[in-house]
């Protein structure tokens, strides 16, 4: 069975999921919403349907799935009118501004028996592939500590980017993907506190770097670091686990390192440290204590969202991005923000 979809805002992403969707064999979008008369045209050009009213687009009985692909505060209403319509939606991320907004599209969702999901794409990204496959595989022992960093050198949030009422700012940017990642890598654990610090440093208004410390009931602790401004490179990851160390430098995830120790040091006589002051804490270890690892070699299926998003449309799967994940995503987020606003850890069991 075909799958008629439409997209509402055809803008960077909306263009993104037409190229997708025509990967995918039975999944068609037909259709376009905009309020921007150029995206309109943008989309007859690519021979789509151009609806220029919301109630129009709503009104097509073709269209089964809806693809809301606007800036962050409108996705709760237009979602919403999309389900209440009877079709299935596809959100990008974050799927709301916070977890009250959510918890309205769930039920506008379970009200119309259709589903409602989010674009958590990055769960497909292979440097986030290659953490998980260390951390399986046992190789650095038990994971403690997690940093989740990335960085841009432009300095600015751009266009709506940086009007905190459109949901601007980097923490529903970036932060949602590297928090749901972390969530879904320790998916039978409870973050139990949550720390985060929004700095607004070259952007005006919103936040263009922030940092987000979520506690898990495990003792890992998992950092996500984002910025806009930085014109120095530290490592995309940085994994410190109980018996070694992984580092991967960016998103290829073949470019890093990951070593672990062969056997228990004992004494701390027989090594030096060059350069290092007075400590011998601190001092490195010698060579032969230390095993140099492999970097785990993962492939990725970058068509396996929307392949399962055209089999949730045709009833033979349930979406990968469920509304469990999109709940505790959003409760993160809402536990950040009210962190850095308080200065407090906010104590959660998310
Ligand atoms: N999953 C990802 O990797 C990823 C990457 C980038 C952006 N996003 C998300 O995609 C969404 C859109 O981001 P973008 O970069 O494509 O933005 P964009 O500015 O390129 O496109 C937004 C489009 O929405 C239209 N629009 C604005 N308000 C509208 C309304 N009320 N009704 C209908 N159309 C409206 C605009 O005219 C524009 O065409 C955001 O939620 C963003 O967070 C996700």
């Amino acid at each position: 069975m075909t799958i008629q979809a439409g997209i509402i805002g055809f803008g960077y992403m909306g263009h993104f999921h037409l190229r997708k969707s025509r990967l995918i064999e039975g999944l068609d979008v037909t259709a376009v919403y905009d309020v921007d008369a150029a995206k309109l045209e943008e989309a007859r050009q690519e021979g789509l349907t151009a609806y220029d009213t919301l109630e129009k687009f709503l009104a097509d009985p073709n269209l089964s799935l809806a693809i809301v692909c606007t800036p962050n505060n409108f996705h709760a209403q237009l979602s919403i009118a999309c389900l209440r319509a009877g079709k299935n939606v596809l959100c990008e991320k974050p799927a709301t501004m916070n977890g009250a907004e959510l918890e309205q599209v769930l039920k506008a969702a379970q009200e119309s028996g259709r589903f409602f999901t989010a674009h958590q794409n990055r769960r497909w990204d292979v440097d986030y592939l290659v953490v998980r496959e260390a951390l399986a595989s046992g190789a650095i022992g038990r994971p403690t500590s997690l940093i989740s960093r990335v960085y841009g050198q432009r300095g600015v949030c751009f266009g709506w980017r940086a009007d905190p009422e459109a949901g601007g700012g980097m923490l529903y940017d970036w932060g949602i993907h590297l928090i749901d990642q972390f969530l879904q890598m320790f998916k039978g654990h409870k973050v139990e506190s949550v720390y985060a610090r929004l700095q607004s440093i070259l952007t005006p208004a919103v936040d263009d770097s922030f940092e987000v410390q979520m506690l898990f009931d495990n003792g890992v602790c998992a950092k996500v670091q984002v910025g806009t401004f930085s014109l120095q490179d530290l490592p995309r990851w940085f994994v410190y686990g109980d018996r070694g160390t992984l580092r991967l430098d960016d998103f290829t995830g073949t470019s890093g390192g990951m070593a672990r120790i062969r056997q228990e040091v004992s004494g701390f006589d027989s090594v030096f440290g060059k350069n290092l002051g007075p400590s011998r804490t601190m001092a490195p270890l010698r060579p032969e204590f230390i095993e140099t690892l492999e970097l785990p070699k993962v492939t990725t299926d970058e068509l396996a969202f929307h392949t399962n998003l055209l089999h949730a449309c045709q009833g033979t799967e349930t979406p990968l991005v469920t509304p469990q994940d999109l709940r505790r995503s959003m409760g993160i987020i809402d536990a950040a923000f009210a962190s850095s606003r308080e200065n407090a850890v906010i104590k959660t069991a998310i």
